[in-house]
């Protein structure tokens, strides 16, 4: 598979360009079977920017990131930590669902590496468009896709971690603010924090302390924003 790069048109300024352009990406087998292309959405020039891992299946059918359950309890989780839900980005490592069918059953599969590799030029061209102060990492597949493959969230969860050192590939990510009149801004610099996934608190088996604590992680991300 070539990987999402060449879909990616050069010129394209903003993360409206990018979705549409987004839709006709084949850098992956997965786009075969899902439904269509999930990007990306929300307040684009918002200070927390949520990074999960691939669209479920109701977001396969919406075509909207974080439409069913884990995106309504990560809302109101963002919510509950006092970020506004209102001015928040949120979007995918992985832009297609992965599933398994059985039956008529589509059973959610975890994006391989090779599908987050594919990936990974969307979510790169979105974070040259964004310009957050704090990137919250959801779960180990947008770990992956930021951090590299020795990174565990279960041990550095709720860390405040410093953007670009902290990506793998950090020169992707080296972002030059620039204001309006075209001149470099001294903009704040962005820092990254790693928790669970909303998934993982809809499966645990103490719901209320899953929950509790990813609150507390997002609570540490918006005492930092300035
Ligand atoms: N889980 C995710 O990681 N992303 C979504 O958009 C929905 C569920
Ligand atoms: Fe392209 Fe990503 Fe979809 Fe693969 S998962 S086809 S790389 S948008």
């Amino acid at each position: 598979a070539p990987g999402a790069q060449e879909f990616i048109p050069p010129q394209a300024d903003t993360i409206d360009e990018l979705r549409a352009a987004a839709t006709g990406c084949r850098g992956c087998e997965l786009y075969r079977n899902a439904s269509q292309t999930v990007f990306g959405r929300g307040d684009e020039s918002a200070r927390v920017v949520l990074v999960g891992e691939q669209p479920g299946d109701m977001e396969d059918q919406k075509g909207l990131p974080f439409v069913g359950p884990a995106g309504r309890l990560l809302r109101k989780a963002v919510d509950d930590a006092g970020i506004d839900p209102g001015h928040i980005y949120l979007t995918n490592a992985v832009k297609h669902f992965r599933f398994e069918l059985r039956g008529k059953r589509r059973i959610h599969q975890t994006p391989d590496r090779v599908h987050i590799t594919a990936c990974r030029p969307w979510l790169v061209a979105e974070f040259a468009r964004l310009h957050p102060e704090i990137v919250v990492v959801l779960g180990a597949t947008a770990a992956k896709a930021l951090l590299g493959p020795t990174f565990r969230v279960t041990k550095q969860r709720g860390e405040l971690l410093p953007w670009p050192a902290a990506a793998q590939h950090p020169e992707d990510f080296t972002r030059v603010p620039v204001d309006s009149a075209g001149a470099v801004a001294d903009a704040p610099e962005t820092r990254l924090l790693a928790t669970i996934h909303p998934s993982a608190v809809l499966r645990a088996d103490n719901h209320d302390v899953a929950y509790d604590g990813l609150v507390a992680d997002l609570k540490v991300a918006a005492r930092a924003l300035r």
